[in-house]
């Protein structure tokens, strides 16, 4: 069997998780309040608990880690928890916290009941986690200032603030910083049902004419993303306008979706390399994750956060104790034979 590894790169970008550039004037189409922000019910229904009763007694929300694949709303649910409490949101992020004072002056700015949102904060440097553990517990920080003998301790009371972090990988988080974190909510990809609504109403913010078919046809193809589901209907909509007056058909998406190579599943060209390795170099598995990643030239976190997931939910690939597997419906979905299915097709 031959793979063919050089697939055109412009379906492997628009079915990225990843920001592109053309995602960024996406603000518009950000829910604001919990009833607008569609889907992770579970999240959502604890959290306006939690956002109740921290109302109630007149306290900040408790610290919240949010983890979960790329793109599926947790810069967009942080800003709606700011917005549900009523208070300022700071964002920064990992790896933008270059020095301790960095992190200092953020926490020393923050005004009472703020929320501070930390994005990928699994990357923020482990030696200024420190500073974070007593402002987190204490509300507190301790500041040493000058060097050697001379060098004096200084005590700072922080404002009551809520910290909000955001991981694709809550693995990589130290035990003692996890722990520190009152609520840990895990985002779901989105069902296609779901998306729909998103595209919906994302269409809708667009003065886009969208059938409810059309919608369903994007939303199935956007991997459970939200960020890919409105970047496919913006490309889609370019045909429509082209093609048409404008509004958006099954008809239509089908056909612009199909051009832009996004196939039914809306698996990308990095997805389908993953499965076609597996089973041309490694008989469909089990195959380690490191393995798999050299092989096809990837990074093996990469393929952890952003494509398994995916996959999994899908049934494309399973996970066992010694590596991946493909399953039935991979070698389907490749238009491949399933092994047994081989000599049936040989020896009728
Ligand atoms: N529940 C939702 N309902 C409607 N739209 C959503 C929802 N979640 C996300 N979106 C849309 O998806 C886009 C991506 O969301 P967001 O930037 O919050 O993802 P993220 O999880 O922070 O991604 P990353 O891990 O890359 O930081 C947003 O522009 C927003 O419009
Ligand atoms: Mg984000």
């Amino acid at each position: 069997m031959s793979i063919n590894y050089s697939e055109d790169h412009k379906q492997e970008k628009i079915t990225t998780a990843a920001v592109l550039p053309e995602d960024r004037n996406d603000g518009s189409l950000r829910p604001r309040t919990l009833s607008e922000y569609i889907g992770q019910q579970k999240a959502k229904e604890n959290l306006r608990v939690f956002i109740h009763a921290a109302k109630l007694r007149n306290e900040p929300l408790d610290h919240v880690l949010l983890h979960g694949p790329p793109g599926l709303g947790k810069t967009t649910l942080a800003a709606v928890i700011a917005n549900e409490m009523n208070v300022n949101l700071r964002i920064t992020s990992g790896p933008a916290i270059e020095k301790p004072g960095d992190l200092v002056a953020l926490l020393t700015n923050l005004s009472e009941g703020d929320i501070l949102f930390v994005d990928e904060i699994h990357r923020l440097n482990r030696a200024y986690e420190e500073i974070l553990y007593p402002a987190m517990e204490d509300y507190a920080i301790d500041i040493i200032l000058g060097k050697g003998p001379s060098a004096n301790s200084i005590h700072l009371d922080l404002p009551h603030f809520t910290l909000i972090g955001a991981t694709t990988r809550s693995g990589m988080l130290t035990a003692p910083l996890r722990d520190r974190f009152g609520v840990t909510l895990h985002l779901q990809l989105y069902t296609p049902q779901e998306l729909q609504q998103i595209v919906n109403r994302s269409a809708s913010i667009m003065k886009v004419s969208i059938t409810d078919d059309g919608s369903y046809e994007i939303a199935s193809r956007s991997r459970g993303t939200p960020r890919i589901a409105n970047r496919l209907l913006r490309r889609v909509r370019d045909f429509a306008q082209v093609w048409s007056d404008g509004s958006i058909t099954k008809e239509i998406a089908d056909s612009a979706l199909r051009n832009l190579e996004v196939d039914a599943c809306g698996l990308d060209a990095t997805d389908r390399k993953m499965m076609e390795s597996i089973i041309s170099l490694y008989n469909g598995g089990p195959v380690g994750l490191d393995t798999l990643a050299a092989t096809i030239n990837e990074d093996a976190a990469t393929l952890e956060d952003v494509y398994e997931p995916f996959l999994l939910q899908n049934g494309f690939l399973t996970r066992t104790q010694r590596g991946r597997c493909v399953t039935r419906k991979a070698y389907e979905h490749l238009g491949l034979l399933f092994p047994g299915q081989e000599q049936l097709a040989i020896d009728p």
